[in-house]
């Protein structure tokens, strides 16, 4: 398992897709209050690691080009990307398991489904990466999904109304590298009651 500190690399400079898209965010903003593009900022580091190394996460080089293009001090910059907890600030997996174990989720099976992901990643602890560098797992908060509890997010999408066998069905594809499409595993129309709707189920003439 993996749970050094990730080996930071020398330098960073964003590519031309984040340069891009850097233009119109900083537009934003009044004079002098470039700052408040710090978030944008980390997420397009975040992103660009991912391109280019298949790991999301924002090395302290990184957090350097974002301050210096933003004419912040760094140490604000790390305060910013060490508090929130969707900026990795050590590599992650190919699939970035977010285990939500919050209330809801957990009445719902949360435990079932964590144990699940163990026994197929072979992970044991949270914040560790699988041997193969395929996934990270991580506990996380609700991600404002409770109504179809319990619910992993990978990656960017969220999987819901897991049970065991479900997510062992999600993570197996997820090796295959064929993510199926993400929202309810049951087949629940959005968060509609399971079975289908039962209210404004016609349509007035
Ligand atoms: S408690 Fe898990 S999504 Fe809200």
């Amino acid at each position: 398992m993996q749970t050094a500190l990730s080996a930071q690399p020398d330098s960073f400079a964003f590519d031309a897709e984040s340069e891009a898209a850097i233009a119109p965010i900083l537009a934003k903003y009044p004079p002098g209050r470039q700052a408040s593009a710090v978030l944008p900022l980390l997420d397009l580091a975040q992103r660009q690691m991912k391109r280019a190394t298949g790991s999301a996460w924002v090395p302290r080089a990184a957090m350097d080009a974002v301050a210096a293009r933003l004419a912040m001090p760094p140490i604000r910059v790390y305060e910013v990307a060490t508090f929130y907890l969707m900026f990795n600030t050590r590599k992650v997996g190919t699939w970035h398991l977010q285990v939500c174990t919050t209330t809801p989720c957990w009445l719902r099976g949360s435990d079932e489904v964590t144990a699940a992901c163990r026994r197929v990643t072979g992970i044991t602890g949270w914040g560790e990466t699988s041997a193969d560098g395929l996934f990270t797992m991580t506990e996380v908060e609700c991600v404002g999904g409770c109504v179809n509890a319990p619910i992993i997010q990978v990656n960017d999408d969220c999987y819901e109304d897991l049970d065991a066998e479900s997510t062992v069905a999600l993570l197996e594809a997820l090796k295959r590298g064929a993510p199926p499409p993400m929202g309810s595993m049951k087949g629940r129309q959005g968060s509609a009651p399971e079975g289908g709707p039962t209210t404004l189920t016609t349509i007035a003439e």
